[in-house]
C-alpha cells in the first residue's frame, strides 16, 4: 500500500557531495544514488560532482511538476540528451517541433485501438518464437536469459514496426546491428560531459552498427516507394505521412523515427523481462499462483489476446515488475527560465533529474518498498497511490506511447512461457542492475526450462 507523502517544506536542496565519495560512487553508483534518495527521503536533491550539479526530484508533486504541470519548461535538451539526439536525429524523441510532428503522426498509431488491433500478430509472433525455447528444454540445455528475452521482443517488435513490409534476412540484420546500439551507447549516457571528439568505448562499434541499420532502413523505404502495399504497421504510417504531409518530411525523418522506435521498444521490453525471472525464482508462492491463473484460463491453447483480460494477477506482477525495476530508470530535464522547485529555486538553464528507480523506492511513498508484492496492484488499491508515485513510463507530454504495446507484449510472452514450461535459474550469486541507457543484469543469467506438455 502507499502511504501520504507531504511536501518538502526545505528552501534550499539537500546538497550531496558526490566527488567526496567518488570512489563508491564509481563503485556502485546505483547503489549510491538508491542511497542518496533514501537519505533526502523526498527532499530535493542536488548532486555535487563538481564541474556538473544536477538536481534529482524523487518526490511525487515535484516528479509532477516537471513532468507534467511546467512541462513547458522543463525541457529534453543539453548534454544528457545529445547522445540520443545524435543517434536518433530530429525524431519522436527530440523536443520542439521535431517532437511535435512526430508525435501527431504516431500518437494514433499508439492508441489503446489500434494497439489491440497488433496484438493478433504479436501475439501469433511471441507463440512462434517460445517455440524455440522447447529443443533447449526437452534437451536440459539452460539458456540466458536476456538474450533469448531479446530474441522474442525483437521478433515481436519487428511485426510491430513493419508488418509484412520486412524479409527475414533484413530483419536479421537489423536485430543484433540494434542490440549493439542500445549497449555500445552506454558509456555517452555515463559521461555526458565528454565531447564527441574524444573516443569512448562503444563509440566504433556503435557507428559500424548504425552503418547497418541506415544501409537496410533506407532500402526499406525505397522500396516502398516502388510498392506501398497495405498495412497497419508503424513504418507504413510513416511512409504514408511522408507522402502526404508535404512539410520538410523525408527519407532521414523516416529513419529516425523507425530507429527511435526500435530502441525505445527493444532494449526497455528485453532488459525487464529479463528481471521477472530472477524475481519468481525468489518468490515461488508467486510463480505458483501465476501458474494456477494461467492454467486455469489458457489451458493447453496457445495463448491468445482475447485470454489476457481474464489474467488480473499477470497484470499486477508485471506492474509491480516495472515498480521495481523501472528500466527507463532516470531521465532528465533543463529549466528553460528560473523557477521553484518544492521550495528549492533553480535556475534557467539547470539539470533536473527525475528517477521512477528512486521514486519508486521512497519508504515515505510505499510500503516496504524493496519488497515485491504484486497486491499493491490489485483492483481495490490500484488507485490508492499519488499519480507519480509510479511512473515507470514517465508522464505529461512526454509520457511513453508504446505503455499499452509493452503492456500487451510483456503479458503474452509471460503467459506464452509459463502456459509451456516450468522455469528455474541456475545462478548462485544474484545479478544486480547496472545502469547504462537502462537497467541490465551485471551478470547474464541462466534458466533452465522443464517443458511441461505438448501444446495443442
Ligand atoms: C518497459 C518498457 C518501457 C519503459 C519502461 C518505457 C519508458 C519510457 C519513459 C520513461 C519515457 C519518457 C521519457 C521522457 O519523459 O523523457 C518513454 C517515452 C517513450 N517511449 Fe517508452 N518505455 C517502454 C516501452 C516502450 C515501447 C514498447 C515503445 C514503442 C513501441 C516505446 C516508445 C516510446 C517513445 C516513442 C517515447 C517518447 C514519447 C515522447 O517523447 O512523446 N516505449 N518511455
Amino acid at each position: 500500500m502507499s502511504v501520504d507523502v507531504v511536501a518538502s517544506p526545505a528552501s534550499k536542496a539537500r546538497s550531496f557531495p558526490l566527488y567526496r565519495t567518488l570512489s563508491r560512487f564509481v563503485r556502485d553508483p546505483l547503489r549510491e544514488l538508491e542511497r542518496i534518495g533514501r537519505t533526502a527521503n523526498g527532499d530535493v536533491i542536488r548532486l555535487d560532482l563538481g564541474a556538473s550539479r544536477p538536481f534529482v526530484a524523487t518526490h511525487p508533486d515535484h516528479v509532477q511538476q516537471v513532468l507534467k504541470g511546467e512541462s513547458e519548461n522543463f525541457v529534453r535538451a543539453g548534454t544528457f540528451w545529445q547522445p540520443l539526439h545524435s543517434l536518433f536525429g530530429g525524431s519522436i524523441m527530440s523536443e520542439g517541433q521535431e517532437w511535435e510532428v512526430s508525435k501527431r503522426i504516431l500518437q494514433p498509431v499508439f492508441s489503446t485501438k489500434h494497439v489491440r488491433a497488433l496484438t493478433e500478430s504479436m501475439a501469433d509472433a511471441i507463440n512462434t518464437s517460445v517455440d524455440t525455447l522447447e529443443a533447449p528444454a526437452r534437451a536440459g540445455e539452460p539458456i540466458t536469459v536476456l538474450p533469448e528475452m531479446n530474441r522474442i521482443v525483437n521478433e515481436t517488435v519487428i511485426k510491430i514496426l513493419f508488418g509484412n513490409k520486412i524479409k527475414q534476412a533484413e530483419a536479421d540484420r537489423l536485430g543484433p546491428a540494434m542490440e549493439k546500439v542500445a549497449t555500445s551507447i552506454a558509456f555517452r549516457f555515463l559521461m555526458p560531459f565528454v565531447p564527441r571528439q574524444i573516443p569512448l568505448p562503444g563509440d566504433r562499434a556503435f557507428a559500424e552498427a548504425a552503418k547497418v541499420m541506415d544501409e537496410t532502413l533506407y532500402e526499406l523505404v525505397d522500396r516502398y516507394r516502388d510498392d506501398p502495399g497495405e498495412g497497419f504497421d508503424i513504418f507504413t504510417a510513416l511512409c504514408q505521412a511522408r507522402m502526404t504531409e508535404g512539410s520538410g518530411l523525408d527519407d532521414a525523418w523516416i529513419r529516425n523515427n523507425l530507429l527511435s522506435m526500435w530502441a525505445t521498444s527493444t532494449e526497455t521490453t528485453t532488459v525487464s523481462l529479463t528481471w521477472l525471472w530472477p524475481i519468481l525464482d525468489r518468490h515461488p508462492e508467486i510463480a505458483d499462483r501465476l501458474v494456477a491463473e494461467i492454467e486455469g484460463v489458457v489451458g493447453t491453447d496457445r495463448v491468445r489476446p482475447d485470454h489476457l483480460h481474464r489474467l488480473p494477477y499477470v497484470k499486477q506482477v508485471i506492474q509491480e515488475l516495472l515498480r521495481l525495476y523501472p528500466v527507463g530508470w532516470i531521465f532528465p530535464r533543463i529549466a528553460l527560465k528560473d523557477t521553484d522547485l518544492g521550495g528549492v529555486p533553480v535556475k534557467a538553464g539547470q539539470t533536473v533529474l527525475v528517477s521512477p528507480y528512486l521514486t519508486h523506492r521512497l519508504e515515505s511513498v510505499w510500503e516496504r518498498p524493496l519488497e515485491f508484492d504484486p497486491e499493491r496492484f490489485a483492483p481495490e488499491r490500484a488507485r490508492s497511490h499519488h499519480r507519480y508515485a509510479y511512473f515507470p513510463f514517465g508522464g505529461g507530454p512526454h509520457m511513453c506511447i508504446g505503455r499499452h504495446v509493452f503492456n500487451f507484449e510483456a503479458e503474452l510472452i509471460l503467459t506464452s512461457i509459463l502456459s509451456r514450461f516450468r522455469p528455474r535459474l541456475l545462478e548462485t550469486v544474484p545479478a544486480e542492475p547496472r545502469i547504462g541507457a537502462t537497467l541490465r543484469p551485471s551478470r547474464p543469467i541462466q534458466m533452465e526450462l522443464t517443458p511441461i506438455r505438448r501444446q495443442a
